[in-house]
């Protein structure tokens, strides 16, 4: 084995930023698990938020970050995230990539709990999918990239990880071994039913990690998007915040306007305040619309989301889009430092799946893009500085098929109704008890090995629902994204504090799933 080896596990845009900062000096893998076409990156309809106007600094951008995280992001990350970020997008665009402009002049738009207009977008709402095109077109024969594989485990010997263990199309194992491991996974918008999420998206990166005995975090943080586009039940997909950016408002079934007098920023508040309004209607079995018809050129703006409109027959001339809220974004995940280093040798961690504390309690819109660029380029500089230590030679079991136990286990949408009604927008101790019951129900905790290989991705996103659900019951206050009905108010108490769980395979730790820490500050 070549010693300058990297493997990536993921295939959206930070798998493809990191490739691109290795490709030339080292020998990267990048595995994913379908293709790709299917991954939340692709879908981004947001654009990139920085603080490139003129009229705009990246303090300004670093206060509207840490506000709309109510003060619970890690500042120093954050600042990271918003003064690199700047020069991150300028060599971005040195390199070609094209944003959206007017007479040469860059065009920002507005997004929620921005004070200033500076979110970059491409082809409209269609950034996320140019960014991934311009980064993947970039690497195509300079990587190996193999498709259709699962991540099933991490390999760790002498507390370093050392390699994967992949589920193939045709249900095989098969290990690959690296120098450097990254988990870029993505997040877990579809363990629950609605979701603006890819449907590959279910969580197991974390549950993969927990197993590992990775550290994770905050996990109790999920992000809804209040405006995923939903007509008769059926889900057409995301409605970006973008569209409220140019005026579009939302209305109750009469007509009113529903963020009038709930927030100052009115239908810009904050994600997690519009979509606990929009929720609340939701609940009451009142449909809420969003009014388009003020926005000119709504098909040349907002391409994307005028073919889901044409999809779902909406009558474009009246301009009112049915909408509901959906699972969008996972603020916890596996715990990083600033350069990506998870708490175990050689394993890594970057966009959705990881954590630094940058989004806090609740995202500021369009960071996560930005958060794709700057963090992989950070994590790219940390490996090639790294100095290499002897291979620990790999051992791998073969495993008797015979010994794999049939588990009876629920379908995904179970799992998904259950997530929804008892972990989503407004939770409470009884119903995220009921769900902890249920889940522990199942042998969550079984060793894979022992599990069939179509079933190991059902024990996964079991077992990462188990861990959102007890995290959201230790949380006992509400802040951002997290709201718990019977704890309705922020609490002083847990301000610097993050729900923390470990050591999976410690026996000490084992029957007490949740640590607590101070953050390091
Ligand atoms: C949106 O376009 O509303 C989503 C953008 C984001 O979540 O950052």
């Amino acid at each position: 084995m070549d010693y300058k080896t990297v493997i990536i596990i993921g295939g959206g845009l930070s798998a493809m930023v990191l490739a691109d900062q290795l490709a030339p000096t080292h020998q990267v893998t990048v595995l994913m698990k379908v293709d790709t076409s299917e991954n939340n990156s692709v879908l981004a309809q947001g654009g990139i938020a920085a603080a490139l106007s003129p009229t705009d600094c990246w303090q300004d951008h670093m206060a509207d970050t840490l506000q709309a995280g109510y003060h619970f992001a890690n500042e120093d990350a954050v600042k990271v995230l918003t003064k690199e970020g700047v020069n991150v997008v300028r060599d971005l665009i040195k390199k070609g990539f094209q944003f959206d402009s007017s007479n040469g002049a860059l065009i920002f738009g507005q997004e929620g709990a921005h004070h200033k207009r500076r979110v970059l977008h491409a082809g409209g709402d269609q950034t996320g999918h140019r960014l991934f095109s311009f980064f993947y077109n970039r690497l195509v024969g300079s990587i190996d990239l193999k498709q259709e594989h699962k991540l099933i485990d991490l390999v760790i010997e002498q507390s370093r990880c050392i390699g994967v263990r992949c589920q193939t199309a045709n249900d095989e194992d098969e290990y690959f071994f690296a120098d450097h491991v990254v988990l870029a996974t993505g997040g877990c918008g579809s363990l629950y039913q609605l979701t603006s999420n890819n449907p590959t998206i279910t969580g197991d990166g974390l549950a993969i990690a927990y197993r590992a005995g990775v550290e994770l975090i905050d996990l109790e943080f999920i992000q809804f998007h209040p405006t995923m586009l939903v007509k008769d039940g059926v889900n057409y997909g995301l409605i970006s915040e973008a569209v409220r950016g140019e005026g579009a408002r939302l209305l109750d079934e009469e007509g009113t306007p529903l963020m009038e007098g709930i927030h100052p920023l009115k239908d810009l508040a904050p994600r997690d305040t519009v979509a606990r309004t929009v929720y609340a209607h939701y609940l009451a079995n009142k449909q809420v619309y969003l009014d388009i018809s003020t926005i000119d050129q709504f098909d040349v703006k907002f391409p994307t989301i005028n073919k889901l409109c044409q999809k779902a027959e909406i009558d474009m001339q009246d301009g009112y889009l049915p909408i509901a809220p959906g699972a969008h974004f996972m603020i916890g995940g596996i715990k990083t430092d600033l350069a990506g280093r998870t708490s175990i040798d050689r394993l890594y961690a970057i966009g959705e799946v990881a954590c630094k504390g940058i989004h806090g309690a609740n995202r500021l819109a369009s960071n996560s893009l930005l958060e794709a660029l700057v963090f992989p380029n950070r994590l790219a500089s940390a490996i090639l500085e790294s100095t290499l230590t002897k291979r620990i030679d790999p051992v791998v079991n073969t495993r008797n098929s015979e010994v794999y136990q049939s588990l009876d286990l629920p379908p995904l949408d179970t799992l998904q109704k259950q997530m929804t009604s008892h972990a989503g927008i407004v939770r409470d101790q009884f119903g995220l008890l009921k769900l902890k019951d249920w889940l522990e129900s199942y042998p969550i905790h079984c060793p894979l090995d022992q599990v069939q290989p179509k079933q190991r991705e059902r024990v996964n996103q079991l077992l990462s629902a188990w861990l959102i659900v007890t995290s959201a019951l230790r949380r006992t206050e509400s802040r951002g994204a997290h709201w718990r009905a019977d704890y309705p108010n922020r609490s002083k108490d847990w301000d610097l504090i993050h729900i923390l769980r470990f050591k999976y395979h410690d026996k000490h730790l084992h029957n007490k799933t949740c640590g607590i820490m101070s953050r390091n500050k």
